[in-house]
């Protein structure tokens, strides 16, 4: 599969005029979900199409934009002429005629799909036809081989790695493993260059495409694997990638297979942003890795973990290999095809887990950020429940909090003062009745929406921190409550601050 299907990536005055014309037809994402109603909008995101082909039976300019560009289906060339200036798209190859009749009917050549981003605005992201969502899979793909360089757009994980993202303005970010150049195209919202790379030479001139057709500033695109294309002495204030992170018997598939032995790509991308990171700045990936048969997976991760870096390791789901082989063979669209073939392509990945004694896949995602601390803080914890998007400011927060912790010992912290964080409630657990709650639990509606456990002096520790008192006269004044010596309680009662600091129910003031 080479560039050349693909729309001309140097014809921005054309790619002036298709944006403008898309966004006149409201060709945006509420454009498209008031069009489509939230049924079929939901099922494009289920690889089915035919609730939104039956949306789009109109004559209306945003009917034609949909059935062409997200639906891969053909349009008279009359109709298109009313919405695209067609000559100039024909000859840029943004669409193609579908028989020899000129005048006859026209089809896109890539898929674009309307992103909104974070402040309202209206992007466009590009990938290759019916690859837009589900995997190689996905729309229009059934029955189809799936090809190995093909560029998939905006799946469940490109939006986590979105929102997971630190987006403090920087100088210098890279976004490795472009793909359908989304994650540079929130980059290049705040951070002043962007280099973003892949080994799929496709996938770096779709990325050229999303982002002029967004109306984003240009990324610097360079070809290669992994940190190849970064220059010796080059660093970065953000490093992003959502990499091809599966762990499989082959590479099959470059948007997904990494091609190195098990969770090696991974590891190898942990490892090298160390270096590649200037002092305070973030790297954060998603990641699979294994759990292997008498190895803690905690301490797997720990080791990966590059020196001179914090780390907040959370993973958010677990599979064992044979939901784990389903998902990706699924993915391939493997199970609409031969069945002896799918059975070959399911023992290989059994075999491949069997040899390296994999029981089950963790996913999850990896945040660093480069200290020089001589004691790192690492975090490594399992948090499969549902949380706030975007979580980038909260993961921000979370290291800077680390800071605070670190310069803190416990006398220092006993004189500090501490604010209740926000949307913070208090639950008591315990039997219907009884005077005193078996525990209290304390629970963020934000961010990460945390729970913990605390015991009543922990519960109104928190509920009386506003900032006016230091945590030290807060505790004299429980301890004289509860009847306590306020000397043991002083000595007792840091290890819970610094959790309830760590976790973010309560901040420095
Ligand atoms: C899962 S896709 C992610 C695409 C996009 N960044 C996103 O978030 O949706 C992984 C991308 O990494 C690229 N890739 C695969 N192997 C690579 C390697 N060794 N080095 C760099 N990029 C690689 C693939 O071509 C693909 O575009």
């Amino acid at each position: 599969m080479s560039t050349s299907s693909l729309p001309a990536s140097d014809r921005s005055d054309v790619t002036a005029r298709l944006r403008d014309a898309l966004l006149g037809a409201s060709f945006t994402a509420d454009g498209l979900l008031e069009l489509l109603g939230a049924p079929a909008y939901v099922a494009l995101a289920r690889s089915e199409t035919v609730p939104a082909l039956r949306a789009t039976r109109g004559d209306t300019p945003l009917d034609t934009l949909v059935r062409l560009f997200l639906l891969q289906q053909p349009v008279p060339h009359s109709r298109v002429a009313d919405v695209l200036p067609v000559a100039a798209c024909l000859e840029s190859g943004w669409l193609v005629p579908v028989g020899a009749d000129p005048e006859g009917d026209l089809a896109a050549t890539v898929d674009v799909r309307p992103y909104g981003g974070p402040g309202g605005e209206d992007w466009f992201i590009v990938s290759d036809l019916g690859r837009a969502v589900g995997g190689a899979g996905g729309i229009g793909s059934r029955g189809r081989q799936a090809d190995t360089a093909v560029v998939l757009g905006v799946g469940g994980a490109s939006t986590t790695l979105a929102g997971i993202t630190v987006r403090t303005p920087v100088s210098a970010a890279l976004d490795l493993g472009t793909g359908s150049g989304i994650q540079a195209l929130h980059a290049v919202q705040h951070a002043t260059r962007v280099t973003a790379t892949d080994l799929n030479p496709r996938a770096l001139h779709i990325t050229a495409l999303t982002l002029a057709l967004s109306g984003a500033p240009a990324a610097e695109l360079r070809e290669g694997s992994l940190f190849e294309p970064v220059r010796g002495d080059e660093t970065f204030d953000l490093i992003v990638s959502n990499p091809p992170f599966v762990i499989s018997p082959g590479a099959r598939l470059t948007y997904r297979d990494g091609g190195m032995g098990g969770d090696d790509l991974c590891r190898s991308l942990v490892q090298g942003a160390g270096e590649r990171l200037n002092q305070g700045g973030f790297a954060q990936f998603l990641a699979n890795w294994q759990h292997v048969e008498g190895e803690d997976w905690q301490d797997r991760l720990r080791a990966w973990v590059p020196r001179g870096c914090d780390a907040w390791i959370v993973q958010r789901e677990v599979q064992d290999v044979t939901q784990y082989a389903e998902l990706w063979l699924r993915d391939a669209g493997d199970h609409q095809g031969d069945a002896s073939a799918y059975e070959a392509r399911y023992n290989a990945w059994l075999d491949e887990f069997e040899a390296r004694k994999v029981k089950a896949v963790g996913f999850g995602w990896i945040t660093l950020r480069k200290t020089g601390a001589a004691v790192p803080s690492v975090t490594v914890e399992e948090w499969p429940h549902p949380i706030e998007q975007p979580l980038g400011e909260a993961i921000r927060a979370h290291f800077e909090r680390l800071d605070f912790l670190r310069s803190h010992d416990d006398a220092a912290l006993l004189a500090g003062h501490f604010k209740l964080a926000a949307e913070i409630i208090q639950e008591q657990v315990g039997p219907p009745g009884a005077e005193d709650p078996e525990h209290v639990v304390l629970r963020q509606n934000r961010g990460m929406r945390r729970a913990t456990k605390v015991d009543t002096v922990g519960a109104g520790f928190a509920g009386v921190c506003d900032g006016s008192l230091s945590a030290g006269r807060i505790l004299d004044a429980i301890a004289q409550l509860v009847h306590e010596d306020p000397v043991l309680l002083r000595d007792r009662t840091p290890a819970q601050i610094r959790l309830l600091v760590e976790q973010g129910f309560i901040e420095p003031a």
